[in-house]
C-alpha cells in the first residue's frame, strides 16, 4: 500500500557513506566541498515545512533527494515528483528497499543535478541542503524551464523558505536597512540609515549583494 511506504527503514543513515573509501574523490570528481555531497536527512518538522507547501497539481523536483524519504512523501499529495540524487550509495540502497512499492509517479534519477536538464513540467522545486554552494545555478536553472517555486533550507539553513521563483530580486544597492536574502544564496543584514521609514523585519529578496561572486 502506498500509504506505508514512506515508513520504511532505509538504513543508508547508519553507513555514513561520506565516511566510505572513495567517497572524497568521488565529491572531487562532483564538484561537491565543503560537505555539500554529505548525505544527512533532516527532521520530521522540516519536512512537514516542505509538505504543507505542495499540492496535488504540483511537479516536483527534490534536488538532492537523498535516500527517498521525502520523496515518497511527496508523492502521495503531488502529481509528480523528480528525484535527483547524485551518490549511488544513497539511491542504491533505497531503491532496494522501496523495492516494488515504487509508486508511478516518483522517478528516480542518480545523476549530479549540475549535469542535467531540469524536465520542463516542474512546477516547485524542493531543496534541502544547508550546505549548498550551488545556489545561483539551481536558481537559474529552474528559472529558465519555469518553475514557479523554491522550497528550500539553504539560504537560512534553520528553517524552510519558499521563494517565488517568478519575481526576482531587487538590486542590492535599493536596500536601505533590514534584511536581505540574494539568489546567489547568501543572506544578511544592512544597518538601517537614521531616517529609513522600513519595516524593520522585512526580508528583502535582492541580486547582486556584496557575496556574489563576479
Ligand atoms: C543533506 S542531504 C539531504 C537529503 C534529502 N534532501 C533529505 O532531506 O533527506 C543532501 C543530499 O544532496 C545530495 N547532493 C548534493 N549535491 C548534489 C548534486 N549536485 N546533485 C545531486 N545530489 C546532490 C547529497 O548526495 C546528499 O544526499
Amino acid at each position: 500500500m502506498g500509504i506505508v511506504i514512506h515508513r520504511l527503514v532505509i538504513d543508508t543513515e547508519g553507513k555514513r557513506v561520506q565516511f566510505q573509501e572513495g567517497f572524497e574523490s568521488f565529491a572531487a570528481r562532483h564538484g561537491l566541498t565543503d560537505w555539500e555531497g554529505w548525505f544527512s536527512p533532516y527532521d520530521d518538522g522540516t519536512y512537514d515545512q516542505v509538505l504543507q507547501n505542495i499540492g496535488e497539481n504540483d511537479v516536483i523536483l527534490d534536488i538532492g533527494a537523498g535516500d527517498l524519504r521525502l520523496a515518497l512523501r511527496m508523492a502521495e499529495r503531488a502529481k509528480k515528483v523528480y528525484a535527483v540524487e547524485v551518490n549511488p550509495k544513497v539511491i542504491g540502497p533505497a531503491l532496494e528497499a522501496i523495492g516494488w512499492d515504487l509508486p508511478r509517479n516518483l522517478i528516480v534519477i542518480c545523476a549530479n543535478a549540475l549535469d542535467i536538464t531540469f524536465p520542463s513540467d516542474v512546477t516547485v522545486a524542493v531543496l534541502l541542503m544547508r550546505h549548498c554552494q550551488h545556489f545561483r545555478d539551481y536558481v537559474s536553472k529552474l528559472r529558465s524551464i519555469g518553475c514557479r517555486r523554491l522550497i528550500t533550507n539553504a539560504r537560512w539553513k534553520a528553517w524552510v523558505e519558499v521563494i517565488d521563483l517568478t519575481r526576482p530580486g531587487i538590486p542590492f544597492d535599493r536596500v536601505r536597512g533590514g534584511w536581505y536574502a540574494c539568489c546567489c544564496g547568501a543572506v544578511g543584514y544592512v544597518p538601517y540609515d537614521s531616517d529609513s521609514s522600513e519595516e524593520p523585519f522585512l526580508i528583502h529578496e535582492v541580486e547582486g549583494c556584496p557575496h556574489c561572486k563576479p
